[in-house]
């Protein structure tokens, strides 16, 4: 069978998923590192840690069942204002994970985006994001956009800023802007929204994430730490999304 990868506790909850319709896009905040590391005695850096091991994982398991867009929440505009030293860890994950990409993401057939003002990011990552985004392009797996530096908020003004400067050099009108045509002056520009968005770590908040493109996506919350997110609790996730009646804005046919 196609799922014969799946080891025998994915297999039960396996049971509970229907492969042919899966969610096209999965969008997941990766939120309960300090805590996992707090549990276990450890610096919160270490959760970082695990979180980005656990990213890895949980990438190539949505390749593996075909998910056709994952995008996570790395690092919000507000994590600045963590200790300095935590700041840097997760940089330093960054650039650890995205060298070890531009090895094995050709052959995984894992194509990486990137989404934030990358502008105020260390030079050296990037030019680790540009090298990605062009291996990127000569792919066609699973697209993994990766958020850095990220607010909802600040995408939204920055689209805004991008579409009247378009406006002032006369290529659009004001009053020809449709919903369709203002994402394409988002980061997420030709992605579909996101279909289910998970958020692990017991905390039920979007916190600035893909503000606009959730409109319509189903949420799943779980108390479970991002670093114990295992593959069996994304198959769970993927389950009771299959449970959901989207209506959006509509009736039930
Ligand atoms: C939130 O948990 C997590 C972050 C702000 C950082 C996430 C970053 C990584 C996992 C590292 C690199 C990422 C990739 C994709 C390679 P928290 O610290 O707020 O947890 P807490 O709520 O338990 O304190």
């Amino acid at each position: 069978m196609a799922f014969s990868f799946l080891r025998s506790k994915q297999k039960d909850v396996a049971g509970q998923v229907d492969f042919n319709h899966l969610p096209r896009h999965i969008a997941i905040i990766l939120d309960g590192n300090g805590r996992w590391a707090k549990k276990r005695g450890l610096p919160r850096t270490a959760g970082h840690s695990a979180g980005s091991e656990n990213f890895r994982t949980i990438a190539t398991y949505c390749r593996d069942i075909g998910i056709d867009y994952l995008t996570v929440y790395a690092f919000s505009t507000e994590n600045w204002k963590r200790p300095k030293d935590e700041v840097e860890t997760i940089m330093g994950l960054l650039k650890k994970y995205l060298l070890e990409a531009i090895d094995t993401m050709e052959r995984d057939n894992v194509r990486l985006r990137f989404m934030g003002d990358l502008s105020a990011l260390p030079e050296e990552l990037r030019a680790l994001t540009d090298q990605c985004n062009a291996i990127s392009e000569r792919l066609d797996g699973c697209l993994c956009s990766i958020c850095i530096n990220y607010g909802g908020r600040a995408e939204i003004v920055h689209a805004a800023q991008n579409f009247a400067k378009d406006c002032l050099v006369g290529t659009v009108k004001p009053e020809d802007l449709t919903e369709d045509g203002f994402e394409n002056y988002l980061y997420s520009a030709g992605i579909p929204s996101p279909d289910l968005l998970i958020r692990p770590g017991g905390e039920q908040r979007l916190s600035n994430f893909l503000l606009w493109q959730c409109a319509y996506s189903e949420f799943y919350y779980t108390d479970v730490l991002w670093p114990d997110f295992s593959k069996e609790e994304l198959l769970r996730a993927i389950s009771a999304y299959q449970h959901r009646d989207r209506r959006f804005g509509g009736v039930k046919k």
